[in-house]
């Protein structure tokens, strides 16, 4: 894959000036997008006029397809709504679907705007905490029926696949948390930006593909932008096939003033599900190679740091219990000492407070420099 130098260098957390750490902290990806993508954003630049935009038919026929054809997920277009992102999503699921006061349950560890989401309505966040079993998170579903029994809760936001821990969730364990969620009458979002980034071995199932029956409570948020690395262009689309809850969905946006996206994003969303499924396919394949790497890298020479296997995207959840710090020690350990950028595990709940998440799509030659210098810091702790 093709790194996109003058991209990574201005990819540090704000306010870093140090020009020799490497960025593995925000999910998106060092690569050039695809050339189609390249092509239609250089158009859309050339036609010079960037009006307010309405997508036309061929934009929801493009979303409609990649679906169908990937994934054999038949999309109603009526049911979806487009939005600046899914984090505008998710908080605008939130604010339409719960008063101050009442929960939200997430499963922890968790991406981190799943909390912030539910704290900006001063909602309460309830975690089904995951369990890791066999080296991988797995629900505990006596807790999860516990939780959801409670009246007051009124959302579930499931991230599937999982961000941080990179699991794929099994249609079993899908359909038996949607079927839970129904029972108690509680609005499921299920977030499946990650999807297409499944590895080989793996099948990402999209929820409603389960069972007709979820398509009653049921928000899926899905954006190209993850995959075709494009977050940058704010775009995504959130099928809701209950026409109730889109009508509330929609009107809070609209109060939100979020209307509309912009013609960029209509255009690369467009170029990425219909010319660039080729170049998506390399680009998993390449980051699965990268991911092997590291893995190996881990248990040969870091083994006192534990990485869980993902089974989709870029992201190593990687387990520092055995190294004995605080998220404060850690925090410096890797970023100060190894100069490499990872994100605090504790940002995904007080579950990762002994992890950090590392980003690996990057080239193979950063990846190594990466693991290296993480080598040297944690030997010097060592000896
Ligand atoms: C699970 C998940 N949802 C949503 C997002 C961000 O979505 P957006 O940039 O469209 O708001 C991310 C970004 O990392 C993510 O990992």
């Amino acid at each position: 894959m093709a790194p996109s130098k003058a991209y990574i260098q201005s990819n540090m957390p704000t306010g870093t000036k140090d020009e020799e750490a490497i960025p593995m902290w925000i999910a998106d990806m060092d690569y050039l997008c695809a050339e189609p993508i390249r092509s239609a954003v250089e158009k859309m630049a050339r036609h010079g006029v960037y009006g307010y935009s309405r997508e036309t038919g061929s934009y929801t026929q493009a979303i409609c397809r990649w679906f169908l054809e990937r994934h054999n997920w038949k999309i109603e277009p009526d049911s979806l709504v487009k939005t600046q992102g899914i984090i505008p999503a998710l908080n605008t699921t939130v604010q339409a679907f719960t008063q101050p006061g009442e929960k939200v349950l997430l499963n922890g560890p968790v991406y981190y705007p799943f909390y912030s989401a539910v704290r900006f309505q001063h909602a309460k966040v309830v975690s089904n905490t995951l369990q890791i079993r066999n080296g991988r998170y797995q629900f505990d579903f006596n807790d999860l029926e516990q939780k959801l029994a409670d009246p007051k809760l009124k959302v579930a936001l499931l991230c599937n696949p999982h961000n941080p821990g990179g699991m794929v969730w099994s249609a079993d364990d899908l359909s038996r948390y949607a079927s839970l969620c129904l029972k108690h009458n509680v609005i499921l979002v299920s977030d499946e930006v990650h999807g297409d980034l499944t590895y080989k071995n793996h099948q990402y199932t999209p929820l409603l593909t389960l069972d007709p029956a979820f398509a009653e409570n049921a928000i899926i948020c899905t954006s190209p932008s993850k995959a075709f690395n494009m977050a940058g262009l704010q775009c995504s689309n959130i099928v809701i096939p209950n026409s109730a809850i889109r009508n509330i969905f929609f009107q809070r946006t609209l109060a939100n003033g979020m209307t509309g996206l912009n013609p960029f994003a209509l255009a690369a969303t467009e170029a990425a599900y219909n010319y660039s499924g080729d170049w998506l396919d390399q680009c998993v394949a390449y980051l699965e190679s990268n991911l092997e790497y590291a893995l190996g890298y881990f248990e040969n020479h870091i083994p006192q740091i534990t990485a869980m296997r993902p089974e989709a995207t870029y992201l190593l959840w990687l387990d520092c219990s055995a190294l004995k710090m605080s998220s404060d020690e850690l925090h410096k350990l890797f970023n100060t000492h190894a100069k490499v950028y990872l994100d605090d595990g504790i940002v995904f709940g007080e579950e990762g407070k002994t992890f950090v998440r590392m980003n690996f799509a990057c080239t193979r030659k950063t990846l190594e420099v990466a693991l290296d210098r993480i080598k040297q810091s944690v030997s010097a702790l060592v000896t």
